[in-house]
């Protein structure tokens, strides 16, 4: 009766998992993240063209952006790649499979920028003064006697110009080691 009880609940489960998962589910998660994508590539634009000048500096619109940029970051971001990694449409590399921690660490990193971008923001509410500003030593950062970038560490100490910076080598980073080439 128990092991009838148990065959039951497995068939159970199997039947779930099939009405839960139809045949598109691969298509809606690759089409999910890469629309998360190309919104934190808009926000970051927005960031840029404020950093650049070329778009007048507002608080919150930046905030907003860095905002964006937090929200699909972290377990968000990860969680998109939990399954259907190397699936048909998508460019994500099958590594991340196993180099899952260091995927997760880049996606995290990715949050820490987005909040000290953030607080930035509240803490410059009227002009992108000096102070967000990269300061002369902070390209030191990757030079020979640089330490390695630790983003909890450091973001808080840095310029908001920095923390973009290093956020978009974030980005650039995880592209280049899993995400397949466009050709
Ligand atoms: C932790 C890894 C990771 C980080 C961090 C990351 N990306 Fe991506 N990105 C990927 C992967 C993997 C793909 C390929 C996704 C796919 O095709 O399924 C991708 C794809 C993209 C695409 C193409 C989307 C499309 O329509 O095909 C854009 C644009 C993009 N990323 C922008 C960004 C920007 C901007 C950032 C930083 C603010 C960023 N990404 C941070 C992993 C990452």
């Amino acid at each position: 009766m128990k092991a009838f009880g148990l065959i039951l609940a497995g068939v159970t489960v199997l039947a779930f998992s099939a009405a839960s998962a139809p045949a598109s589910e691969p298509d809606i998660i690759v089409q999910q993240r890469q629309q998360d994508m190309k919104a934190m590539a808009n926000a970051a634009k927005t960031i840029d063209a404020m950093f650049k000048g070329s778009s007048p500096y507002n608080a919150k619109a930046f905030k907003d952006a860095a905002e964006t940029i937090g929200s699909h970051s972290g377990e968000r971001l990860s969680s998109l790649f939990d399954r259907s990694i190397a699936a048909p449409g998508s460019k994500a590399s099958a590594s991340i499979g196993p180099e899952r921690q260091k995927f997760d660490k880049l996606a995290a990193d990715l949050g820490v920028y987005a909040s000290a971008l953030s607080s930035a923001a509240d803490r410059n509410p009227d002009v992108l003064g000096p102070q967000m500003r990269m300061q002369a030593g902070d390209t030191m950062m990757g030079g020979p006697l640089a330490r390695k970038a630790n983003a909890d560490r450091d973001v808080r100490s840095m310029p908001a110009e920095h923390a973009f910076h290093l956020m978009l080598q974030t980005c650039t980073s995880c592209h280049a080691e899993f995400r397949a080439r466009a050709d």
